[in-house]
């Protein structure tokens, strides 16, 4: 559906129901991927109105599109200044780019110090350096909603079981820098409460992306709900992040995992 039908549907419906993101701008880094696009649908669908910024379009999706680097502190700060010259303000803020080096899916053993270092400078860098511009136009705002994506493994190690008979690698500098990102998250909201502008993590355990049997039916035994999760599980989560009914929530990190975490 092109953005100009979806606009229709918006109007048709807006008659009769109020989104959760009604009237708000939001942004959403890495919208061109798995979990960015179900998100961008999710909040247009609450009534939000979602700017995709992502190194690379998304042609499927008639989203408005600004190209935007994280990894680049000036690719950050011309976004934020496009975003402010065609919409006004920043009311919600989602950091969920992925960005990763060529070599990312390398065993622990081949992963040089010079990987890992980009790694954490791309990822973790990246989401601060998204964080200090979205947060200080939010703090000028008076009030705004951020998020950040951290996992599972920023909170728990990985059970390495689950990977068995795969040549899938959970990539060791994943979890520090998911870590570091929940517990960025906690800091900047500590600092940035006084004005009113929030900053939440979410979470999420394995979602299903066409992995290997093996793995699927591993992970999928061990989680307490007994399958992986979609990306249109986890969008529900991050839109009550950004809306006002969690005004009263800063510093959370909502986790959405089919209870991985748990046991
Ligand atoms: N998919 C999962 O199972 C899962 C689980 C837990 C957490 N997460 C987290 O959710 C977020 C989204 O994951 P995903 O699976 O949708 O990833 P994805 O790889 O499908 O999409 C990531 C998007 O980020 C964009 N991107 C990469 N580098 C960028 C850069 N420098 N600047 C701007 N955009 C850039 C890519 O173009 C892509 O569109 C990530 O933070 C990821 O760690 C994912």
């Amino acid at each position: 559906m092109d953005r100009c039908m979806k606009g229709f549907r918006y109007i048709c419906l807006s008659n009769f129901i109020m989104g959760k993101l009604d009237q708000k701008i939001i942004v959403v880094t890495g919208g061109s991927g798995l979990l960015g696009k179900a998100l961008m649908e999710r909040i247009y669908a609450e009534g939000g109105t979602v700017i995709n910024g992502d190194m690379q379009s998304d042609s499927n999706n008639a989203f408005p599109f600004i190209p935007l680097d994280i990894t680049e502190e000036a690719s950050i700060t011309n976004f934020i200044q496009q975003v402010l010259d065609q919409y006004g303000r920043i009311d919600g803020w989602v950091n969920n780019a992925y960005p990763r080096t060529n070599d990312w899916g390398a065993h622990l053993e081949d992963f040089p110090l010079s990987s890992w270092k980009s790694n954490i400078d791309m990822h973790l860098t990246g989401y601060y350096a998204c964080c200090k511009h979205a947060l200080l136009q939010m703090k000028n705002q008076g009030y705004g909603s951020l998020v950040n994506m951290s996992s599972i493994y920023g909170m728990n190690g990985p059970d390495f079981t689950v990977y068995e008979g795969t040549e899938i690698i959970n990539p060791v500098a994943y979890s520090a820098i998911k870590g570091g990102i929940l517990n960025l998250s906690r800091y900047l909201a500590s600092y940035y409460g006084k004005y009113q502008v929030r900053v939440n993590c979410v979470s999420p355990g394995g979602i299903f992306d066409h992995q290997p049997k093996a793995f699927v039916e591993a992970y999928s035994k061990k989680t307490p709900l007994k399958r992986m999760g979609t990306p249109e599980e986890i969008a529900p989560s991050i839109c009550f992040l950004l809306s006002d009914e969690s005004k009263y929530i800063t510093g959370h990190n909502l986790v959405v995992d089919g209870g991985w975490s748990i046991v």
